[in-house]
């Protein structure tokens, strides 16, 4: 049943849709009593790469800046991270991080050597943001670091000692070292990146030769006092199965603790990404409808996954993913900077309501890029900063980090282009350790309100103690630095819950969330 799930996302809407007899009416049944899955907060995970004003403007501005900082890194940025309770954060790329040779990346900033980021522009890296910054970074937004070491260009031996230098409290070179550069206890880090899209950017390997390759660098990235690292290979570009089914097959179980998947959603391939704004409703339904193809991904590795590991012991990290379109006209092209619409946020929650409908083998996920980059939460301009669409979804849905997944069944009509169809809602739901339910729904058309009638079995009695809603003008609409909340999370009114019964008018092109307490 669970390996069908996926390819039913489609269809079991369009199934039902003809028994529904208008398109603008749904039914959600939601079992509360029946939740099973613990949705990870580690889904809600981030990405941050040496690539474009990622790092540098986005984050680190320095400790001399005339923008406001701690430690060199921006408060308002700091802020709004703290606001959506990132849980996890990956650095240093990407294709950046086979590349980066860390030790090139700690000591007096002024004394470390430069380097051409290759990948990304062919600028100059000054490495002023190494390892210390980061992990001291992490620390202050209480987030877990992710590390993706460099197996691409980098040795056995250099991404060892990376790891005794970061975790090691005794007696050695690299502790000692590390001490020196003004640390004396050392840090915890648990996920440990053991190279990144080695398929391609990351050493142009074969299956057979990474699942080799991996087994040696990760024996040699140890378990230093009490830090346990939890190892993640580099997965399958996409839909290359036979990546996946190799490492599940060549690496032992115990020697990996996640294989990740990278997807990317273009509006249409990666020849043709098309445009961040502006984008006629055509465009908008093949994003979404490439966006959607991520159940079937995680339908079928999962299915792989399973045949060798039926424990679920290695986890499914998609730690890259998000829209790819055209960086904004003007910008330099390798440094991914786009703006970012409703239509993103749409994007974003089908996203994760697919991967809540995943929980048991997917745990881990980063969107791509948090600032400045991709489908950014943040954008920024010198000492500007604006919160985009997809930010306010991750402020939505945090009240569904590590709650109890809640299944649910939705009957909707469909969303119509190109003759073809998509559901025209998605819907997820979760318990968290309080009690509080949380019910999120997204409505995809964007001219049809959705009459939404949702029976929540088994909640007892509860009454609605908030609804927030994330809508704009139309699918197109942005927030720029002069208009910063022309989308925003707002607060939802309209929705009624009696007898056990939720019903409320879902606005087209919209996300809602409702909490029952
Ligand atoms: O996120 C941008 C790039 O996309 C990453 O560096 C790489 O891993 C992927 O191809």
């Amino acid at each position: 049943m669970n390996k069908r799930r996926g390819f039913l996302y489609g269809m079991l809407c369009l199934a039902i849709a003809s028994f529904v007899s208008a398109q603008e009416k749904a039914e959600v049944i939601i079992n509360a009593d029946l939740g099973t899955q613990t949705i990870s907060r580690h889904i809600y995970g981030h990405f941050s790469e040496h690539l474009g004003r990622s790092i540098y403007g986005g984050l680190w501005v320095g400790e001399d800046s005339s923008i406001p900082n701690t430690n060199g890194v921006r408060n308002d940025v700091i802020k709004a991270l703290k606001q959506i309770k990132i849980p996890n954060l990956r650095w240093p790329g990407g294709c950046f991080a086979d590349e980066y040779h860390w030790m090139d990346g700690i000591g007096p900033r002024s004394e470390r050597p430069k380097m051409i980021n290759t990948h990304w522009g062919g600028v100059v890296e000054d490495n002023s943001f190494g390892t210390h910054e980061f992990l001291n970074l992490c620390e202050l937004l209480e987030t877990e670091p992710y590390i993706c070491g460099n197996m691409g260009s980098g040795t056995v031996e250099e991404m060892s000692k990376w790891v005794e230098y970061i975790t090691f409290d005794g007696e050695s070179p690299m502790a000692n070292l590390r001490r020196e550069n003004g640390r004396e206890k050392p840090w915890q880090v648990k996920f440990w990146g053991v190279g990144n899209e080695n398929w391609g950017c990351g050493g142009n390997m074969s299956p057979a030769g990474y699942a080799e390759n991996y087994r040696r660098y990760a024996t040699y990235c140890r378990n230093y006092g009490d830090n346990r690292l939890f190892k993640i290979a580099g997965g399958p570009n996409v839909d290359d199965y036979r990546w996946t089914e190799t490492l599940m097959k060549n690496i032992p179980r115990g020697m990996m603790n996640g294989l990740s998947l990278h997807y990317y959603t273009f509006a249409d391939s990666w020849t043709n990404k098309g445009n961040a704004t502006g984008f006629d409703d055509n465009e908008y339904f093949r994003t979404l409808e490439n966006a959607v193809h991520m159940d079937e991904l995680l339908t079928r590795h999962s299915a792989i996954m399973d045949q060798y590991d039926p424990e679920k012991r290695v986890e499914l990290v998609v730690d890259e993913w998000g829209a790819w379109y055209n960086v904004e006209p003007g910008t330099n092209p390798g440094f991914l900077y786009q703006q970012n619409t409703l239509r993103d946020a749409i994007l974003a929650g089908l996203t994760l309501n697919i991967f809540h409908s995943h929980a048991d083998r997917v745990k881990i996920a980063n969107i791509a890029q948090m600032v400045n980059v991709l489908q950014a939460i943040i954008l920024t301009e010198g000492e500007q900063m604006v919160l985009t669409p997809t930010y306010h979804v991750f402020d939505m849905y945090k009240v569904h980090q590590d709650a109890v997944l809640l299944p649910a069944d939705v009957r909707c009509g469909t969303y119509d282009r190109l003759e073809r169809s998509l559901p025209a809602i998605s819907v997820t739901a979760s318990k968290d350790k309080d009690g509080a339910i949380h019910l999120s729904f997204v409505n995809i058309d964007p001219a049809n309100d959705i009459e939404i009638t949702c029976p929540v079995r088994g909640a007892g009695n509860n009454k609605i103690t908030s609804s927030q809603i994330i809508t704009g003008e139309n699918v197109r609409t942005y927030n720029t630095f002069a208009q910063p909340e022309k989308v925003k999370l707002a607060a939802f009114k309209g929705a009624s819950y009696k007898n056990g019964e939720l019903r409320f008018k879902l606005p087209a092109k919209s996300l809602v969330t409702i909490e029952l307490k």
